[in-house]
């Protein structure tokens, strides 16, 4: 049996995306700044899908930025809020993913941008009383706090951080990498200024996603070059990637509270079964509560046995992908900066698994059954 349990990290593309990609690959060549019609049919591909991914977070195709993906749209909504933005401070937390965290240290380094770090708790949670005391002082700030943790799952509370943001008229940047197409988001609800979204994160193909900016700002391009995407990104646009996202996004859309009903019936089995199978196991952050983690993904933490250094090597030959808790998935032992300041006390072996609609119960008991077998 081969079980997938990495979906966090990337996941498998599905058969309708692969078959929209390859009829534009096969059929439409054309360079979508030309003005003659080869150019203008592959234009309508671009523009087609910038309309369906903006009705399903409510808000204007002229404020999709199409990128390369979740690290170049973070890249971007930080850098332009400082060039074209006067933004003088980023409040950011230690546990963002690097897209964000190295990014802001960069500019920091660079002495463009003042750095203040939001508290966290044992569990990951955003100290919101102390955000708020950040931003009493009135500096012109960004707040960049992602909306699902990639690691550990924890959610944050993205209304009250939208309302902070406005009382104290800071911009609001959230990586929404982890949740767009596997949770509803309103722009409109809960007004933010940029959104992120990475196309392989829900079965579309990898290096493509967008910047969500809103209208009410105006940025210039991290990538010079052309006038493509209204002049905030140069190069000719990925369009086979475009297409791929906007379809990926259309089924995620359709389906979605189906698809969270499935995986979360997995989260919750994995999380039963793993309790009464494995003694002192304990859950990483908020990753065992149902209601302030994302279904999709659950991390886990093992008291150290024989061999356990070589866990993850030991699942996949049993045919088991999943994450370990290392900086670097190859191996390191060095704790993840995420891990590092959820988990301070112990030095357990920690396991993230995450899900997708294609996982079944039967890889779920599969997996927790080798697990057992390891550790014994
Ligand atoms: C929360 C988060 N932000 C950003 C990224 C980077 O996205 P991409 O792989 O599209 O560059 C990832 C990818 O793992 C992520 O999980």
């Amino acid at each position: 049996m081969r079980v997938y349990l990495d979906n966090a990290a990337t996941t498998p593309i599905a058969p309708e995306v692969t078959k929209a990609i390859t009829e534009v690959l096969a059929n439409d060549f054309g360079n979508p700044s030309s003005t003659h019609s080869y150019g203008r049919h592959v234009k309508a591909h671009i523009e087609n899908s910038r309309r369906n991914i903006a009705k399903h977070i409510n808000c204007s195709p002229s404020e999709i930025v199409f990128t390369s993906g979740g690290t170049e749209a973070d890249n971007m909504a930080l850098t332009s809020s400082i060039c074209n933005l006067g933004i003088k401070r980023i409040i950011t937390s230690s546990i963002e993913h690097h897209a964000v965290g190295h990014t802001a240290e960069f500019l920091h380094k660079q002495g463009r941008v003042k750095l203040d770090i939001v508290n966290i708790d044992e569990k990951g949670h955003v100290d919101l009383v102390h955000l708020e005391q950040l931003l009493s002082s009135n500096e012109k700030t960004l707040v960049s706090l992602m909306h699902a943790n990639n690691e550990i799952g924890n959610l944050l509370p993205i209304e009250k951080v939208s309302k902070l943001c406005t009382k104290y008229n800071a911009l609001f940047h959230c990586d929404t990498v982890q949740t767009i197409a596997h949770l509803p988001i309103d722009v409109k609800k809960n007004p933010l200024d940029f959104l992120v979204c990475s196309a392989h994160k829900f079965h579309g193909p990898k290096g493509v996603g967008f910047l969500y900016v809103n209208s009410n700002i105006n940025i210039t391009p991290l990538i010079h070059g052309g006038s493509q995407e209204k002049n905030m990104r140069g190069g000719t646009e990925y369009v086979y990637g475009i297409v791929g996202l906007s379809t990926a996004m259309e089924i995620a859309f359709s389906k979605m509270s189906l698809h969270h009903a499935h995986i979360l019936k997995l989260k919750e089995h994995m999380i039963k079964s793993l309790n009464n199978s494995i003694p002192k196991i304990s859950f990483n952050g908020l990753s065992s509560d149902i209601s302030k983690s994302l279904y999709t993904v659950l991390s886990v933490s093992i008291p150290k046995f024989k061999n356990s250094d070589l866990l993850l090597l030991n699942l996949d030959l049993f045919g088991i992908a999943c994450s370990g808790g290392s900086a670097c998935s190859s191996g390191s032992s060095k704790l993840s900066h995420v891990i590092s300041e959820v988990n301070k006390k112990n030095d357990n072996v920690v396991v993230r698994f995450s899900f997708c609609k294609y996982n079944t119960i039967e890889e779920i008991d599969y997996v927790v059954e080798k697990l057992r077998y390891l550790i014994d």
